[in-house]
């Protein structure tokens, strides 16, 4: 490995003086440091590197590539630690249910309200997504695309298409190996590569040319490949597919969602016709001031380690609070406890406008079940059912980004506020509603104190939910084989004649 390229990197501690001197020249001493640091970046070592021992195309076996690279395999091995919490985040397993179950009504009639968990190691993604109780006979195999490199390997022999068309159960042989080298990185020249079609489409179709995308922009989008918002497109086809169309803020998934008719489900409870955000970390992130600046998500999350003189990148991605010494010392010269005071100020404050926005959805969820159960005309529904859902979908853009607010905390508390507005502008039209029908002006809260409890609330409306689709079903049906019999009678007809 080329070790020269990288320690001629600037080590912090030497600049270090220059960012303690006064708050101005701090500033200024951050940016030299900064783009000093972004630029010797932009010089790749990968793709530069010859490798002893040649791996194959689409070589999914991550021992075979760390028999070349051992410091990067074996701190790649340690992404399956779950020894580090931090106030909000770090490798331990969480269950967000349990610890917010509101989430649970937020929820109701879709499988997250059965089971979600935070992230922990890339070691455990193929362990997670077989677990999750919200995976069933029915789900796609697009579930396993941000899995594991055994991905990229069968999408190349089956056919990208196929594949997406195909159903989970169909790959528990075939993909096997967690997250690793293959997602990223080229087996031939170790550059840093998209092996996902998904993002290659999204860029693509925003005008943008991969052949040009910069090694400072790769040191991202390796990670917005999975760390993204996206959806399912198609019943049949189950395309995966990343809603940029129109761009990546909240508004822009908006429009796009409206445009394309698509939905994820209706609520089991206020019959709202609901959309589901997934980890938006990329679009979220992009918003933010460290990505103003050129800062990746490598220079958090994989800094640089030091080992007998050889520099190299840390790959036991983790929470960077784990990690502070090289991660964010080596741009803030600030003390490792003001570092993560101020992170976790910044996180309190946006769990508190989050909380906020939580408490008045969930509110507006029952409020409206409660006026549809005394006979509120789906006419009067129409309106508070159309901002639920949009306030869920602003609110879930930056709840199911990771991060906690810190990746952008003033696109965070804007869109979270816009939730909260929406939720209550909601509510305020519902009002009027529920009085013509003598109910109070919102619903009283039920007992959801636990997730436990919050299911069984939910159930009852779900069972029925269930059991009305099922009779939907059948009646489909049973039209279906009679327009078979409609359409086989002319053809007699034709015959007699
Ligand atoms: C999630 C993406 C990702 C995965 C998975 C990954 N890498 Fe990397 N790797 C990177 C990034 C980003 C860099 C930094 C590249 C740069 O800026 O030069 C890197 C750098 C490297 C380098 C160059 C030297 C260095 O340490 O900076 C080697 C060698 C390497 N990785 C090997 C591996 C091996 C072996 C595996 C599998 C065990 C692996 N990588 C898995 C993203 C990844
Ligand atoms: C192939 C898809 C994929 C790629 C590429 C990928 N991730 Fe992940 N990442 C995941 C999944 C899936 C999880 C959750 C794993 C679990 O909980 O079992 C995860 C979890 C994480 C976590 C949580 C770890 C913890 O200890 O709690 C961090 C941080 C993270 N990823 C950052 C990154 C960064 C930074 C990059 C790019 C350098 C990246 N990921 C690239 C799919 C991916
Ligand atoms: C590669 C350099 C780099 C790294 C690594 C880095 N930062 Fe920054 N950070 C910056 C730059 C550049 C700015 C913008 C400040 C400016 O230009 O004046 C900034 C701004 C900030 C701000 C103020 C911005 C705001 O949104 O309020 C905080 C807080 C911060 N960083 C925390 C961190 C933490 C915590 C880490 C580690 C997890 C970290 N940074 C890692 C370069 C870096
Ligand atoms: C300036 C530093 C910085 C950059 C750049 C950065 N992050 Fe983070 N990231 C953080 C901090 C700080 C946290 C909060 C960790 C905590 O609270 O424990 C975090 C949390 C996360 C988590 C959740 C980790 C956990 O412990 O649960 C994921 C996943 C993640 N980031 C992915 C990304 C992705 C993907 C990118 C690029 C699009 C990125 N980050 C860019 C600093 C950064």
């Amino acid at each position: 490995m080329n070790s020269d390229n990288q320690s001629s990197r600037p080590r912090g501690s030497a600049l270090g003086w220059w960012v303690l001197g006064g708050s101005a020249l701090g500033v200024v001493a951050l940016g030299l440091l900064a783009s000093s640091i972004l630029e010797r970046r932009e010089e790749a070592v990968v793709g530069r590197l010859t490798i002893k021992q040649p791996v194959g195309e689409w070589e999914s076996d991550n021992s075979k590539w760390g028999v070349n690279f051992p410091r990067e395999y074996n701190t790649w091995l340690a992404t399956e630690k779950m020894d580090g919490e931090t106030k909000y985040g770090g490798n331990v397993e969480r269950d967000h249910l349990a610890n917010n179950p509101k989430l649970v009504v937020m929820w109701a009639g879709y499988a997250f309200a059965k089971g979600y968990n935070a992230p922990r190691g890339h070691m455990h993604a193929i362990d997670d997504v077989k677990n999750t109780p919200r995976r069933n006979d029915k789900t796609p195999a697009t579930c396993w695309t941000c899995k594991s490199p055994d991905v990229p390997r069968v999408m190349a022999r089956d056919g990208v298409k196929e594949y997406y068309a195909e159903k989970f159960d169909h790959y528990v042989q075939d993909v096997t190996n967690p997250i690793g080298c293959a997602d990223c990185h080229d087996e031939k020249t170790m550059a840093l590569q998209i092996s996902r079609p998904a993002l290659k489409e999204a860029l693509t179709r925003q005008g943008k040319d991969i052949a040009k995308l910069t090694h400072q922009e790769m040191r991202s989008l390796v990670c917005a490949q999975c760390h993204v918002e996206y959806y399912f497109k198609g019943k049949k086809e189950q395309y995966l597919t990343f809603p940029w169309d129109k761009g990546m803020t909240a508004e822009n998934m908006e429009e796009y969602y409206a445009e394309s008719g698509h939905v994820d489900w209706t609520h089991a409870i206020s019959g709202a016709k609901m959309i589901k955000m997934q980890h938006p970390d990329y679009e979220v992130f992009s918003q933010g001031v460290h990505a103003a600046r050129g800062v990746s998500c490598a220079d958090c999350h994989m800094p640089y380690k030091q080992e007998g003189g050889v520099k190299f990148s840390d790959h036991q991605i983790q929470s960077p609070l784990l990690n502070i010494e090289n991660s964010c010392q080596v741009c803030h010269k600030w003390s490792e406890k003001d570092i993560k005071d101020r992170v976790y100020s910044m996180q309190a404050k946006h769990h508190e406008v989050m909380d906020a926005a939580e408490v008045a959805i969930t509110n507006l969820h029952l409020s409206i079940g409660e006026a549809a159960q005394k006979g509120a005309t789906e006419e009067q529904l129409a309106k508070p059912r159309e901002l639920v859902s949009k306030a869920q979908m602003y609110w879930d853009y930056i709840s199911a980004n990771n991060g906690f607010g810190f990746h952008a905390p003033q696109e965070s508390v804007r869109v979270l506020s816009k939730a909260l507005n929406i939720a209550s502008e909601g509510r305020l039209v519902l009002a009027g509603v529920r009085t013509k029908l003598g109910l109070a002006a919102v619903a009283s809260t039920p007992d959801i104190g636990t997730k436990e409890k919050a299911q069984a609330y939910i159930k009852p409306y779900v069972d029925a939910q269930n059991a009305k689709k099922k009779a939907e079903e059948a009646k489909a049906a049973a039209e279906e084989q009679q327009k078979k019999q409609v359409k086989n009678a002319p053809k007699m007809k034709t015959i007699s004649r």
